[in-house]
């Protein structure tokens, strides 16, 4: 946790309860150990997605979709969202949910690798959320940038990673951190370096969820 225990508790309490799909999405993500984004860090994204007034959204990391149904959410009936997943039982189960959630028109769930898939998309995107393999960040912001438009948003999870990030080790205020070893943090630190000086970024890194870094495009 990156803010404190209390402060995080406040918050979940003061918030809207899910509804059922997303409390199903989020329960079958810890059952099945599926790392979906955090509640509060999803909120957020609908919320900036509707400030830019999304229409087009391109999102890297689909998982089973709990993310992209709060992105899909905030877009207009004639809007589109493009989805990267490269596990097959994931994308299968994201699209499952879509389905139930009646966006399945608005929404293109893509089963491929999105380094290549970005290759593929032309410009202009309103917002872009990077969630896939940390390792890949840096590529995939450089292809992502020239497809959004002046204005538009771009979106990045785990740059805090637990707080590990910040102590530049694999632990936070003491504790040993799980899952990120010194060489992820350190790519991660590169990362973080390299989107808020960016030539054709406006950007901030905030400890909301795990670490969301935001930007505009110039
Ligand atoms: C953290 S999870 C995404 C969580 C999802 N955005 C959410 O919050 O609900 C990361 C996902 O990215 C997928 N992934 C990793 N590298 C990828 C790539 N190069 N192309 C497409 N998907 C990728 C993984 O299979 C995994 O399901």
């Amino acid at each position: 946790m990156i803010v404190t225990d209390a402060v995080r508790a406040y918050i979940e309490q003061t918030s809207p309860v899910p509804d059922g799909l997303l409390a199903e999405m989020r329960e079958r993500g810890v059952r099945d150990g599926v790392p979906i984004l955090d509640s509060q860090a999803a909120s957020l994204l609908h919320v900036l997605a509707r400030a830019v007034g999304a229409r087009r959204i391109v999102e890297v990391g689909t998982a089973i979709g709990y993310s992209t149904l709060h992105l899909a959410r905030a877009l207009p009936d004639d809007g589109e969202l493009i989805s990267f997943e490269i596990d097959r039982e994931r994308h299968a189960a994201a699209q499952s949910y879509f389905a139930r959630a009646r966006l399945a028109a608005r929404v293109d769930l893509r089963l491929q690798d999105a380094t290549e898939g970005l290759r593929t998309l032309t410009a202009a995107f309103d917002l872009a959320f990077l969630d896939g393999l940390k390792a890949e960040y840096a590529d995939q912001l450089d292809q992502i940038v020239p497809l959004l438009r002046p204005g538009g948003l771009v979106a990045v999870d785990n740059i805090l990673m637990s707080g590990a990030v910040a102590e530049g080790r694999p632990v936070a205020e003491g504790r040993p951190v799980d899952g990120w070893s010194s060489e992820r943090i350190a790519t991660a630190r590169a990362f973080n370096e390299h989107f808020v000086n960016h030539p054709d970024l406006i950007a901030t890194l905030t400890p909301v969820g795990d670490g969301i870094a935001l930007a505009v495009r110039r």
